[in-house]
């Protein structure tokens, strides 16, 4: 079989940007990106805003769009055409029942394998792109051959998707390796070649990565945990820093130069967030406990533990440096993202940071140049906080600017290159004195600040020591 339609359940995060890259490299394949929500589907079809914001994105978007890449609702057809379906639907962790707030909610996969089995005719190959804990595949199977239609046969492949958001265009296009797994039989192996000869179109065959599923599905776990866990090991390290006077920076610089350990992913900020790395970590935690291998469970556990920990000792370094209260105080907040270069807020860190201070009774002034006003709004009421207490002590800004004058601190939250090149002169002359800033993503000139008039505080290196306190409530060293 040569694939010449592709169908793509889910138009997210992953299937969007995927599906527009594919249809990019490969014009001769015709792609229909399909979805449940109508209005995701016309944004994907507006030329003014997609619904994720990627750079480098609506450019192929429109390039591609009307002539092999098709953005619908109509779900059926799509799969009733195709001879390739990516499954890419969300798998948000359980809030409830067994495995609540841990294991994978695998109802929308499920549900993706049931209109599969329902509508498809003839040969199909049906792909693994949701992140899904292993064996998930075999889920898919059952549900597949349990309602299997005479005239119709299934291979399934496990392809999981390492983009990572703000980058996923160039993620795509030049990726370090594209992993694909099937079953070892003669059916397998073929359908491995037909869908490894899609991404030959432009992935060098050597960096395509063939095995059997349940490696694919568990290495995709892995590769996000490993991920978390350097950045966790390095945060740990800050706390060692701001205590001793040890600079994590030039630790890191220091153990990066180590060809073994390579300098990436060691740059240590406020926490993790992101919709992958929390839901993955607890996902596997989940595995290794129905495996009844606890120390297994216990030791990714504590990647998230101390993801968590970082998160709450960066709000408390600011109330602690504020007196010991925030209450009415103003305090302007910069980033929402979980990262920059996206205005996707899925457990941004920022949230966390957001909450605590508003629980002991901050106001706040937030400004991100990407996430909507409704969406921070949103983040913040799902929180255990009072809906009427958000309403009156947050104020959401247009411009960074508006967002810092006549407030106490400045709290960046999200890396934007914008912030580095914000007229900090100016910013200290419209705040309120002493002027705080805590940065909790290592981006400023520190030193500058400090000649400013600024008290400066950030990640992993200790700059006022006349402010006195280590961070977190274990340490009160100074
Ligand atoms: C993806 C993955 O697939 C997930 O497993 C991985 O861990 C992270 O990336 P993502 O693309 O980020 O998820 O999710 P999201 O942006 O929420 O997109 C999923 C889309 O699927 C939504 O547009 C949703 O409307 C759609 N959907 C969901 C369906 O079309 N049908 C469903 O039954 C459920
Ligand atoms: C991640 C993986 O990188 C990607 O391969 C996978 O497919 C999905 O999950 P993503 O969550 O989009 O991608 O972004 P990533 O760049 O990995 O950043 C995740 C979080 O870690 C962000 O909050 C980021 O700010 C933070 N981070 C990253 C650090 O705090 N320090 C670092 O050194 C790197």
């Amino acid at each position: 079989m040569v694939i010449k339609k592709i169908c793509c359940i889910g138009a997210g995060y992953v299937g969007g940007p995927t599906c527009s890259v594919m249809a990019l490299k490969c014009p001769d394949i015709e792609i229909t990106v399909v979805d449940l929500s109508k209005e995701r589907i016309s944004q994907w079809n507006s030329n003014d805003k997609l619904p994720i914001y990627e750079p480098g994105l609506m450019e192929i978007v429109q390039k591609c769009r009307g002539r092999n890449l098709f953005f619908s609702n109509d779900i059926v057809s799509a799969i009733k055409k195709a001879d390739l379906i990516f499954i890419s639907v969300n798998t948000p962790t359980k809030t409830f029942g067994l495995g609540k707030g841990r294991a994978a909610d695998l109802k929308y996969v499920e549900g993706a394998a049931r209109m599969i089995a329902e509508n498809a005719e003839g040969s199909k190959i049906v792909v693994e792109k949701s992140t899904v804990p292993v064996k998930a595949a075999e889920s898919i199977m059952s549900i597949l051959k349990a309602n299997n239609k005479p005239n119709s046969s299934y291979r399934i492949l496990s392809n999981p998707e390492f983009l990572a958001e703000g980058t996923a265009v160039e993620d795509l296009i030049n990726a370090d390796r594209v992993l694909i797994g099937g079953e070892e039989s003669a059916e397998g192996q073929d359908a491995i070649r037909e869908l490894s000869w899609v991404y030959e179109h432009w992935i060098p065959s050597s960096k395509i990565v063939t095995m059997n599923t349940w490696s694919s599905e568990l290495s995709k776990l892995a590769a996000n945990a490993f991920l978390a866990q350097r950045i966790s090991s390095i945060n740990a390290l800050s706390a060692v820093c701001e205590s001793t006077g040890a600079d994590v920076s030039e630790v890191a610089r220091a153990i990066g130069l180590d060809s073994r350990i390579g300098p990436k992913f060691l740059q240590a900020s406020v926490g993790f967030g992101g919709s992958c790395f929390q839901k993955d970590i607890l996902n596997l935690v989940y595995i290794c406990e129905c495996l009844n291998l606890p120390h297994v469970a216990a030791y990714w556990q504590q990647v998230i533990d101390m993801n968590e920990y970082q998160k709450t000792r960066f709000a408390e370094k600011v109330i602690a440096s504020l007196f010991n209260t925030v209450t009415g105080k103003q305090i302007a907040l910069l980033g929402f993202a979980f990262k920059k270069n996206t205005g996707d807020t899925r457990e941004s860190p920022a949230i966390h940071v957001a909450t605590h201070l508003l629980a002991e009774g901050a106001h706040l002034h937030i400004y991100d140049p990407k996430v909507e006003h409704s969406q921070i709004i949103d983040e913040l009421n799902s929180s255990t906080l009072d809906p009427d207490k958000i309403k009156r002590n947050v104020i959401i800004h247009t411009d960074a600017y508006s967002a810092i004058k006549n407030t106490h601190a400045l709290v960046i939250c999200t890396e934007w290159d914008e912030f580095v090149s914000l007229d900090y002169e100016k910013i200290h002359s419209d705040m309120m004195k002493p002027a705080y800033i805590f940065d909790g993503r290592k981006i400023l000139d520190h030193d500058y600040l400090q000649k400013l008039g600024f008290q400066v505080q950030t990640i992993g290196k200790r700059l006022n020591r006349d402010l006195g306190r280590s961070w977190g409530s274990q340490n009160h060293q100074s």
